[in-house]
């Protein structure tokens, strides 16, 4: 099968510097080694953009990058408009914050019409598309618009909410509508799944029979979940080596022997940095003990900064630290070790294995890897505790981590100081019951399971393309505009 991989953003094939967000990270090395074609944006832009789109390729192990630069007039409509201030905060049930206008939206179908047009260079004989994420939902719909017969797959990395929150998106109803132009749907948990198959029932008025398949006006589109995972192995391995990196020794040894507990996150509202900052200065003013033994290392990599949610955030966490710091600290001890930048994976790894608690409490998270990288990353005979909010898609496998509430920040105090004082044998149970989770669910596995899952649509003969359905569709394109 000739793989294209369709992304917003993408990485390059250095895994060792800086990465935004898990989804460029976790797809670097599976597609590396699958001779796939990854397509994304450039990060640039370009005016006219009804010419032929401009692509930067390279080589990326057996396969190819391509970089895209998007159009100019579109690309903030598109990014920060819709994508990030209409599709986000709802997907994290935060209709609150939805900012967006009928120019974002139009501008989202202008850059997923483009990226589709640009896919079509990428076709052969035998081609899948496969995309990713909520940037490109009607990508589907306009890669049939353009007779694009192939099988297209689509994954959802973040959580789908519930009905009367996706119904506070502008528009959603087409483009759900335009998203069952995909021939599977693939969700990080069967609560994400299930929602969405919810929605279609509800809004759609569509049946969805009992092995997820759903008949609408595009053809068979089949919803099924494929929890993504992490190469555990290599990132043990790695996090043993990274001990000796200069940065991972400086912090060891400027811990005198204190302990350390470590957040990485993108500074992001869904991350529920807030409310763990709360809950650790609760637990030092419940546990005085905890003073001067126990810190924060905590990572924020500034994300999306042109959006205001995010400069607020922005704000708001450093202004918290600051408090936090000025009420505990003393001349000679920082309470919150706070930083806004972002690390490679290789001295992540070491940072999470020098940490005796690993945080990670965001209020929705599709996944979150950070948490099974936390684990990974732990010496097996003295491994540290994860802290895990049951909101997050990795509480489904990791649920020997200590399972907190985010919203609830005398137990989140509560569950911290717990975590710092279990028994080794508690720890290393709870760690080996998670690592054997890891290890059977790799993100080789996510890669294999859900291309098998495309292959078998193709083969069955029962790709969209394939059905007369959407034969007749194509005469009465969607409404777009
Ligand atoms: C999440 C999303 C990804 C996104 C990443 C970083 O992981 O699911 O699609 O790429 O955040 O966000 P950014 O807007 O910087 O690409």
């Amino acid at each position: 099968m000739n793989l294209v991989v369709v992304s917003n953003r993408v990485a390059r094939g250095k895994a060792n510097e800086p990465m935004t967000g898990g989804l460029a990270a976790a797809l670097l090395p599976v597609v590396e080694n699958s001779g796939a074609i990854w397509v994304g944006s450039s990060g640039r832009v370009r005016d006219g953009f009804h010419k032929e789109p401009f692509a930067e390729i390279e080589a990326l192990g057996s396969g190819a990058l391509a970089m895209l630069d998007l159009p100019a007039a579109h690309y903030g409509g598109y990014y920060e408009g819709f994508a990030n201030s209409a599709l986000w905060p709802a997907l994290h049930s935060r209709s609150d914050l939805i900012r967006t206008s009928q120019g974002d939206y139009l501008s989202y179908r202008e850059v997923n019409a483009f990226m589709a047009r640009a896919l079509l260079r990428f076709r052969k004989t035998g081609t899948a598309f496969w995309v990713q994420d909520y940037h490109f939902l009607a990508l589907g719909a306009e890669l049939r618009e353009l007779g694009v017969t192939e099988p297209i797959g689509f994954f959802l990395h973040t959580p789908w909410p519930t009905s009367s929150v996706i119904e506070g998106v502008p528009h959603h109803h087409e483009l759900v509508e335009a998203m069952l132009a995909f021939d599977l749907i693939g969700f990080q948990t069967a609560l994400d799944c299930d929602n969405f198959a919810s929605y279609v029932r509800e809004a759609l008025g569509l049946v969805v029979q009992h092995d997820g398949v759903v008949i609408s006006q595009h053809g068979r589109t089949r919803l099924a979940v494929f929890p993504i995972g992490i190469d555990a192995e290599k990132f043990a391995s790695a996090a043993a080596k990274a001990v000796s990196h200069p940065d991972v020794s400086r912090l060891r040894r400027s811990l005198n022997g204190e302990r350390l507990a470590i957040g990485v996150d993108r500074l992001d509202y869904s991350k529920g940095l807030v409310n763990r900052i709360h809950a650790f200065d609760r637990m030092w003013t419940m546990h005085p003990s905890l003073v001067r033994s126990v810190s924060l290392l905590q990572i924020a990599t500034p994300s999306r900064g042109g959006i205001e949610a995010y400069g607020n955030l922005q704000s708001e966490v450093a202004r918290l630290v600051s408090d936090v710091n000025g009420r505990h600290g003393e001349v000679d001890w920082t309470p919150i070790r706070y930083l806004n930048k972002g690390y490679g994976q290789a001295v992540l790894a070491g940072l999470y294995r020098t940490a005796q608690v690993g945080v990670v409490t965001p209020l929705h998270d599709g996944m979150n890897l950070v948490a099974k990288e936390y684990v990974a990353a732990q010496n097996p005979a003295d491994p540290g505790v994860l802290v895990l909010s049951k909101f997050a898609g990795a509480a489904n496998e990791l649920d020997t981590a200590l399972l907190v509430n985010p919203h609830d920040i005398d137990g989140m105090a509560r569950v911290l100081a717990m975590a710092l004082s279990m028994p080794l044998a508690e720890r290393r149970m709870r760690h080996e019951a998670m690592m054997d989770k890891l290890r059977r669910h790799t993100i080789q596995d996510w890669f294999a399971d859900f291309i098998r899952a495309l292959q078998d649509i193709q083969s069955e003969g029962t790709t969209q393309a394939g059905s007369a359905l959407w034969q007749r569709r194509a005469t009465h394109s969607i409404a777009r505009h």
